[in-house]
This record gives structure tokens, C-alpha cells and sequence, in this order.
């Protein structure tokens, strides 16, 4: 049904920019989430069943999840459960409200199931998104809450720039997610080298703390990494998580490699690629960092997964959670009901 019927028009909305498309998935999704009862109608039908399960000290109600840059600045976030997600991250947002880079941005590459994306932390901000979660109460499912540096913000400051949105967000969210590695802000993915994440990673703990002595937490701190750092410096970076005790890893972001789609006419499109072509590096990025930790670190393992085997491949590799995007573009809700029925 959504592969023959729903997935043809949004390809033709906007002649074709697919970000029309996005747009208007996210408004029907906005709307499915006024209706009453509809959530909890949908995520019996296609969420997961049984207690759940308890990650880095969290409940969540399924293993999969909608990754971040999806809803962005938490429009819809009463919908997701209806279409079987176990938790919802939202974001990246930035301490100051940006447009993001120029359209188009987001370009699909059918054949391969796959995206390449340059939005660039197109948001309303870290402050506009607080005041929308207040506004929301709670929501019932566990809400992750995505970080970035603010473009305008050099880079020598952007410890402040996260700094500013865990503040402003910490009280709404079930985890932090530590946004370094999205190839569309400049800079930005040289913070998880060492010197950079250590700095970053002391600071948001330290302002964390005294969230929480003021009686907001404690919240778990995790970071996201790039599939295209090499294993020393995914090792590096993992040394400096488990000295500052951080919650878990969330592997992987978008790839600036484009060996997966050879000859494509949009490969050559700047940005980040998503979708099936990276499921093979992300699962090995999951089973790295898997190896490397013992299993200490928890993992959210994301990239690729458009099929339930690609999500059992990345549990398989040691991931505790999945998310998806790209899968859900291209398979529908189906995609989200399908992995839950496959999870034990
Ligand atoms: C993303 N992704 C992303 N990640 C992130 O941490 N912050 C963000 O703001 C965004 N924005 C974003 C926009 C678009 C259009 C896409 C396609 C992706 C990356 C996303 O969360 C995920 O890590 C990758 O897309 C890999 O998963 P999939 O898409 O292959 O399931």
C-alpha cells in the first residue's frame, strides 16, 4: 500500500524536490497525532509487544526508534508511536535558530534506497524546541534530544553553543545525543578528535551535574559518530567516552563516502549519503565499537536499515537500539511494524 499508493504521490510533490515530500509526511503526521486514540490504536497494531527494554538505564517500549533529522523541531512528536517507534529523536538543534544551507538539499537516489542530504541544522533552536516539549508534557515514550553547533558560532566556541541547548533542553529529555559528526556544518566533525571531545564532553558533563543537583536528572549523555573515521580514531574517541563516562555511542551518521553508488547522476551531490548503501559500514562500525568497549558502552546502531535483517544485523553487531530514516522514506510504516514483529 505504501510503496504503490502513498510513496509515488510524495515523489511528485513539489516537482519532484523531495524536502516537499518530507514537509508534507511531517504535516500528516502532525495531524495523525491530534486524532485521539490514534497512537495508542497504531502502536498496537505496529509497535512492539511485550515490557520492553531498559538501556543505559532508560525504558523503551520497542528497540527502534526514528533517528534524528527527521523531526527536527519535534512537530509531531505525538504520532511516531502510532507508526510503531519505541522513542523519537529530535533534532539537531543549535543554541541559535538557522535557516540551513541553500535548496535544494535533499536528493533521493531511488535506485539505491538511498539520500544524500546537505540541510545543514536547518531549525528553530534549542530554545523554540523547549518550549514546544513544555507545551507537549509527557509524551509516554522515551524522547532523545539531538545537540549541534550553531553555524554562526566559531568553532573555538562551540563548547558554549552545546552547552547552551543541554541547559535550555535537559529537563525534556531521556538522552542527550552528541551531535559531531554531521558532514554539513563546517568544522563541525574535527570535535571528535580527542583533544576537541574531551573538552566538549567535560563541559556537558559538568553543566549536567549541576542540572541535576538542581533536580533535572540524571540524563544520559551519548555521542554520534561519522561512519568515515578510521578504526584508530573511532578507538581514540572511544577511550575518551569511557573516561568520561559517557552513556552510549550512536553509530552512524551519514557517509561522505560514495563508494556505494558508484555512477549515480546525484552521487555527486555534497552532503551526507543515508540509507541502504550504508548498512554494511555502519553494522562493522557497530561491531568495532562492540569489540573494543566488551560490550560495556551501549549502542544505537543506525544506517541503512531498510529491511528487518539490516536491523538484525546491527543487534547482531551489538547494537541494544536501532533507529531508522532513510528505510522510512523509501519502505513506509510497514518497515517500522515488520522489525518489531522480527525482534525476540
Ligand atoms: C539525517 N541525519 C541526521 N543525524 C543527526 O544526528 N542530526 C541531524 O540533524 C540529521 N539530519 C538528517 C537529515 C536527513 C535528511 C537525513 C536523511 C539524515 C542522519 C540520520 O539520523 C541517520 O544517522 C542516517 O541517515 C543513517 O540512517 P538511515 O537514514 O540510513 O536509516
Amino acid at each position: 500500500m505504501y510503496r504503490r499508493v502513498v510513496r509515488p504521490v510524495l515523489y511528485k510533490l513539489g516537482n519532484g524536490d523531495a524536502e516537499v515530500a518530507h514537509e508534507q509526511t511531517l504535516k500528516g503526521m502532525r495531524l495523525l497525532g491530534r486524532i485521539p486514540g490514534a497512537s495508542a490504536l497504531g502502536s498496537r497494531v505496529y509497535g512492539a509487544s511485550g515490557e520492553g527494554h531498559s538501556v543505559f538505564g532508560v525504558r523503551f517500549p520497542s528497540r527502534v526508534g526514528l533517528a534524528a533529522g527527521m523531526d527536527k523541531n519535534g512537530i509531531a512528536l505525538r504520532a511516531w508511536p502510532a507508526i510503531g517507534f519505541g522513542f523519537v529523536e529530535v533534532g539537531t538543534v543549535t543554541a541559535h535558530p538557522q535557516p540551513g544551507n541553500p535548496r535544494p538539499r535533499l536528493f533521493r537516489l531511488v535506485e539505491h534506497e538511498a539520500v544524500i542530504n546537505r540541510m545543514g541544522f536547518n531549525n528553530l533552536g534549542s530554545e523554540a524546541l523547549a518550549h514546544r516539549l513544555a507545551a507537549y508534557g509527557p509524551l509516554g515514550y522515551p524522547l532523545g534530544i539531538s545537540i549541534g553547533k550553531s553555524k554562526v558560532t566559531p568553532l573555538d566556541d562551540a563548547v558554549e553553543d552545546y552547552v547552551t541547548s543541554l541547559r535550555r533542553l535537559y529537563r525534556y529529555g531521556d538522552y542527550f545525543a552528541v551531535n559531531v559528526s554531521s558532514p554539513n556544518t563546517p568544522g563541525l566533525r574535527s570535535l571528535q578528535d580527542a583533544g576537541h571531545l574531551r573538552e566538549l564532553l567535560a563541559a556537558l558533563h559538568t553543566e549536567a551535574a549541576s542540572l541535576t543537583v538542581a533536580g533535572l536528572g540524571p540524563k544520559p549523555i551519548l555521542v554520534k559518530i561519522a561512519p568515515d573515521l578510521t578504526t584508530s580514531a573511532i578507538d581514540e574517541l572511544l577511550q575518551v567516552c569511557t573516561d568520561l563516562g559517557v552513556a552510549g555511542i550512536i553509530a552512524t551518521n551519514t557517509t561522505i563516502d560514495r563508494t556505494g553508488v558508484p555512477d549515480h547522476p546525484l552521487a555527486h551531490e555534497t552532503g551526507g549519503l543515508s540509507g541502504r548503501p550504508l548498512a554494511e559500514i555502519a553494522a562493522k562500525t557497530v561491531a568495532h565499537i562492540h569489540n573494543q568497549t566488551g560490550g560495556a558502552v551501549p549502542v544505537i546502531g543506525v544506517g541503512g536499515i531498510v529491511d528487518p535483517s539490516d536491523a538484525a544485523r546491527l543487534f547482531d553487531a551489538g547494537a541494544s537500539l536501532v533507529q531508522v530514516y532513510t528505510g522510512l522514506i523509501y519502505r513506509g510504516p510497514g518497515l517500522i511494524r515488520a522489525i518489531n514483529r522480527s525482534l525476540p
